[in-house]
């Protein structure tokens, strides 16, 4: 399988970005990166964001545990201004998996204890923290509930691709959905979770709308009847309510939103060894239910309803939005672009040149339409040594307000003070998007139920023999 990444330089990134008949801007002026700016009022030191990293490494009872404080120590010592922190469930039937991080009563200290312990290593490596923002980003997974999904709507395209792991089988259209009092219910859950994470030290919560979790299926629920389905009214109707009742109950916490602007289609590998590349499924024109994309044409974003809604947020009270698209189960090669594939992931179908430039182009629309609020974009790490000339030319250009990196911080967590110190990432360092990270995310084979997940070829000392093991389970037994 062709290998995409062979550029000596950022200009070379520039004409195969023309070659494929788009446009990517670069400068070496990192300059713009460490300008400070403002959140709600807040000033803050420099546009890196570390977006939000699971590590599903905490307890079973949802706590941060010994690899949870040491990613978000590494992150407070890295000198990025803003540590968008990871996916928190806000209930136990929330999870995605069995460890990952859970805001309640029993971890909430444990939590504050995270949150202060990078505020510590921001001061401990020589930086204020005064310019610091960090936050929590809620989330309720829906579908990707373990184990059993939780379902906004009947999406006959993800149906056979959600399993209930209840009974190991994927669902069908007779799944229950969540009923109106239900999702009623879960608007107390949001808002009790932003208190809780208030009283910790949370700056910000993310309230997460996005890769098809509950929130993020909810916008793309043209066809659940209903409060909370069919017009745009209805499917933004719960994230309104939470975050005018955030606004009025738990006053001083900044409000942000990490949401989807194009769901896309779900796609399935197709084919053999380097040939196993994912294909859209089979799907119907007009789709059922998609969000921020042409429903006639889906590899198209549709922006209209994506931009209404960063409106309507920013109106009610969000004052820091974060763009992604894509579904990381369905089509991840939208959310992630990578140069190679999970072991069990297919092929991506586009040159990963372009996942970037949708991404970013996605972002600039929708910083255009809310000129004032902060907006943060996604979809860095493929670009590697040479992330941060387009990320300077992002936020020279006005197109973002701060770039947010994902895999990148796994590998190399201290990438801003690298960027400030010799105008470079560490090149030892460097994400090259093996992808070996979301492996390890997709190991279920371990006796708490999830392996946690990290960055074995870059920091082989926390997570080189977790890789290893589960290299070692995923090999066929010898024959007898
Ligand atoms: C191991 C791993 C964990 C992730 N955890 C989260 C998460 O908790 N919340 C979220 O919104 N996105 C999560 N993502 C997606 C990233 O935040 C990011 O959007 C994606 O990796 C693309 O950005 P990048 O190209 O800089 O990696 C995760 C991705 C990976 C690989
Ligand atoms: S395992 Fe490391 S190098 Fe590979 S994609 Fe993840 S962060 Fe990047």
């Amino acid at each position: 399988m062709a290998r995409y990444f062979k550029y000596k330089s950022a200009d070379d990134l520039v004409q195969d970005a023309a070659r494929l008949g788009s446009e990517l801007s670069v400068q070496d002026n990192l300059a713009p990166l460490f300008e400070p700016t403002t959140v709600a009022g807040r000033r803050v030191g420099n546009r890196l964001l570390i977006q939000p990293m699971e590590g599903c490494d905490g307890t079973l009872d949802g706590a941060p545990a010994e690899l949870t404080y040491r990613r978000y120590l590494r992150f407070g010592a890295g000198g990025a201004k803003v540590i968008w922190g990871e996916a928190t469930a806000i209930t136990p039937e929330a999870r995605a998996n069995t460890r990952q991080l859970w805001i309640a009563p029993q971890t909430a200290a444990a939590l504050g204890r995270m949150l202060d312990g990078a505020r510590q290593a921001h001061r401990d490596a020589g930086y204020e923290t005064d310019d610091l923002l960090i936050g929590l980003q809620l989330t309720h997974s829906g579908r990707y509930s373990v184990p059993r999904p939780w379902l906004a709507t009947h999406d006959p395209l993800l149906a056979p691709l959600t399993f209930d792991k209840t009974t190991g089988k994927p669902i069908d259209g007779t799944y229950p959905l969540l009923s109106d009092d239900d999702l009623q219910r879960i608007e107390d859950q949001y808002v009790a979770a932003a208190r809780l994470a208030h009283q910790i030290g949370c700056d910000f919560v993310d309230l997460k709308q996005c890769h098809r979790y509950l929130l993020s299926e909810l916008l793309a629920a043209r066809n659940r009847p209903g409060r909370y389905g069919g017009s745009f009214e209805n499917r933004t109707r719960l994230i309104l309510n939470v975050v005018q009742r955030i606004r009025q109950e738990v006053p001083g916490l900044i409000i942000a939103s990490r949401f989807n602007a194009y769901d896309g289609v779900p796609h399935r590998g197709v084919g053999q060894g380097d040939d196993f590349v994912g294909r859209p499924v089979p799907h119907q024109l007009p789709l059922e239910c998609a969000w921020g994309t042409d429903l006639h044409e889906p590899a198209r974003e549709q922006l209209d309803e994506p931009i209404a809604l960063a409106r309507a947020l920013v109106a009610a009270g969000v004052s820091f939005l974060n763009v992604t698209l894509g579904n990381p189960y369905s089509n991840p090669h939208f959310v992630r672009p990578a140069e190679f594939p999970p072991v069990d992931g297919y092929h991506a179908p586009e040159h990963p040149l372009l996942g970037v430039l949708r991404h970013f182009r996605i972002a600039a629309a929708i910083q255009q339409a809310v000129p004032g609020t902060p907006v943060a974009g996604s979809g860095y790490s493929w670009l590697q040594d040479f992330a941060p000339q387009a990320a300077a030319a992002n936020v020279a250009g006005g197109r973002i307000t701060f770039a947010g990196f994902g895999r990148a911080t796994l590998s190399h967590p201290d990438f801003a003070r690298s960027l400030a110190e010799t105008g470079q990432f560490n090149r030892k360092l460097v994400c090259r998007t093996f992808s070996y990270c979301t492996g390890l995310m997709r190991a279920k084979d371990h006796p708490l139920g999830q392996y946690p997940t990290g960055c074995p070829p870059f920091d082989k000392e926390a997570y080189g023999d977790l890789w290893k093991e589960v290299e070692q389970k995923r090999k066929p037994a010898p024959p007898r």
